[in-house]
């Protein structure tokens, strides 16, 4: 990315250990000397706060949470990634774009809409997707907090991953594996992204 810094999101299904892996590669990434940021989507901004609170509500209109979520991002993006990219770091976002390609096509039912409203969230450098079967993530999940934590549900929205993976180029990780296995595969797609020895 333009500045010098470096931009990886970690994506998946609840339970994929996006946020588990991402703190981790952050720390991991320290070790090595390179200035790194942890950053999450929904944000801790007035929109994510109201996102969060959201999902654990019923009757909520998709489309509506849709264009709340294209919203957290750009200010996402604005305030925080590109910031810290010019600094030349390497922000790792614990879900990004890819997230309401996903769950929002799925909710909404219509792909190109959900693309257009987040035509202005410029792609990461580099999107990994933590794959697993959603009766695997759901039985890692120990205080279950939103709507989209559904197993029929889930399981469309990794087709809908797999399926953006395959078109758009993103890196797929098994992560059924246990997690140092998985957190050893991140490294060596890192390790060869980032030329880290
Ligand atoms: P979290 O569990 O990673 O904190 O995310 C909260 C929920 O929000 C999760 O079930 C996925 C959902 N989500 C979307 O549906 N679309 C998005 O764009 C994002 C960022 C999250």
């Amino acid at each position: 990315m333009e500045g010098g810094g470096f931009f990886i999101a970690i994506e998946g299904i609840d339970g994929s250990g996006k946020t588990t892996h991402s703190r981790r590669l952050v720390k991991w990434l320290s070790k090595h000397d390179v200035k790194s940021l942890y950053t999450r989507e929904p944000t801790d901004g007035v929109i994510g706060r109201m996102l969060k609170k959201m999902a654990r509500q019923k009757n909520i209109d998709s489309k509506v949470e849709a264009l709340l979520f294209a919203a957290d991002r750009l200010e996402h993006l604005d305030k925080t990634i590109l910031p810290y990219v010019k600094k030349k770091y390497v922000v790792v976002s614990d879900r990004y774009v890819y997230s309401s390609l996903a769950y929002q096509t799925i909710a909404v039912g219509d792909p190109e809409w959900v693309r257009e409203i987040n035509k202005f969230a410029r792609k990461p450098d580099l999107t990994i997707l933590l794959d697993v079967e959603p009766r695997v993530g759901l039985s890692r999940i120990k205080r279950h907090k939103t709507r989209f934590e559904k197993e029929d549900f889930l399981e469309k929205v990794r087709q809908e991953y797999l399926r953006l993976a395959e078109e758009d180029g993103l890196k797929i990780i098994d992560a059924s594996k246990n997690v140092e296995e998985v957190f050893h595969e991140i490294i060596s797609v890192i390790k060869e992204y980032l030329k880290i020895r």
